[in-house]
């Protein structure tokens, strides 16, 4: 079976890890039909925007997207591209695994955690304005519907992929209302899962957690800027942003993307970590039920790190990123 995918090759190394991992799924022998939309900082003067209506439409008629990093201009300038495709298709669900791979150098050996980012809430509804010259207020919106969706994606999740608990992660020691609202409803939906063990851990705490100790925890589900600081955190645990990879899913649509951003000092160089794009593009096949194309390319990307046949710069070898696909695509064959 074909499938179609619309494939945005964004800004920095975008361009050039969307190759490497169009090269990798096509060496897998699932069929699929990209279709190349443009978005991101350079689109703009093209469009007036950096998300064209046009790229929005493709992405309403295929359904699904894998996308490179976008980046986002900092203090002033356009909005983020990535936060507008988030709310725009409703992805309310990010997921994001942190999985060792054996011979990746890294703190700890045999990781294995997944974070899920509630994606449309949160300090991202960016809603600021200026109260009186000087002071600046920010809105942390968080809903009874949103946090529902998101609690209940991370406990069906935890079902699906047999983990044993669900860490609910807030500040509701401060943040009485919002982060409280979250706990509550995270309570009331326990107790439909009674096989998977339920926590609650506040943020700060967590994060020395996972740093001393990351077996103790296993599935986390947060709100928005806690799942974006907390999963750059894990990914920390496993080698780092080029090995962390990440879906977007809502109702309807699902894009996937790396963790990381547009690492604009190593773009164009041929060097950057193609890692997290191609495990991105895996949970891409598992999604389109595609598993064996999805095993072989995991398979052969533990292969290939494993031996430390063509590790790339971030990981500390010297390989390409063309001769680290290199390999990945002759251990395939
Ligand atoms: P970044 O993720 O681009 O880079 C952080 C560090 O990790 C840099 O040292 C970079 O060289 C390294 N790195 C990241 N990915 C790598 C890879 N695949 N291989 C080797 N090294 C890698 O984060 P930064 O610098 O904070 O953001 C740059 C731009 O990207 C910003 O405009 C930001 O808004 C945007 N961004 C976009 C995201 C997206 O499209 N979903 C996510 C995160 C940031």
């Amino acid at each position: 079976m074909s499938h179609t995918v619309a494939l945005m090759p964004g800004d920095g190394i975008g361009p050039e890890v969307c190759s490497a991992t169009r090269r990798v799924v096509e060496a897998s022998g699932v069929k699929i039909e990209w279709v190349e939309l443009e978005a991101g900082g350079e689109v703009a003067s093209k469009y007036g925007t950096p998300l064209p209506q046009v790229t929005l439409d493709a992405i309403v008629k295929i359904g699904i997207a894998l996308k490179g990093p976008i980046a986002t201009p900092i203090g002033s300038g356009f909005a983020s591209v990535n936060v507008q495709l988030r709310k725009s298709f409703d992805l309310y669900a990010n997921f994001r695994p942190a999985k060792s791979l054996p011979g990746v150098p890294s703190r700890y050996e045999d990781v294995d955690l997944i974070v899920i980012r509630e994606n449309t809430e949160g300090l991202y509804s960016g809603l600021e304005h200026i109260v009186v010259p000087g002071v600046v207020e920010s809105l942390r919106i968080i809903t009874e519907k949103g946090s529902k969706r998101i609690i209940r994606f991370a406990f069906e999740t935890a079902v699906r992929l047999n983990r044993k608990k669900v860490t609910v992660v807030h500040k509701a020691n401060i943040l009485k209302l919002s982060d409280g609202l979250f706990l509550e409803v995270a309570r009331k939906i326990a107790r439909d899962f009674p096989q998977i063990e339920y926590e609650e851990a506040i943020v700060d705490a967590t994060a020395m957690r996972l740093v001393l100790n990351p077996y103790d925890l296993d599935v986390l589900v947060m709100e928005n800027l806690f799942g974006d600081i907390i999963s750059d955190l894990t990914s920390g645990l496993v080698g780092g942003l080029g090995m962390a990879p990440s879906a977007n899913i809502g109702e309807k649509y699902a894009i996937f993307e790396a963790v990381h951003g547009s690492a604009n000092a190593i773009a164009g160089k041929g060097i950057a970590n193609p890692t997290a794009l191609i495990l991105s593009a895996t949970l891409m096949l598992r999604h389109l039920e595609e598993t064996a194309a999805a095993e072989s390319i995991e398979h052969s990307v533990r292969a290939v790190m494993k031996k430390g046949m063509a590790l790339t710069g971030d990981l500390g070898g010297n390989a390409s990123t063309s001769e680290y696909v290199d390999a990945i695509v002759a251990q395939m064959g």
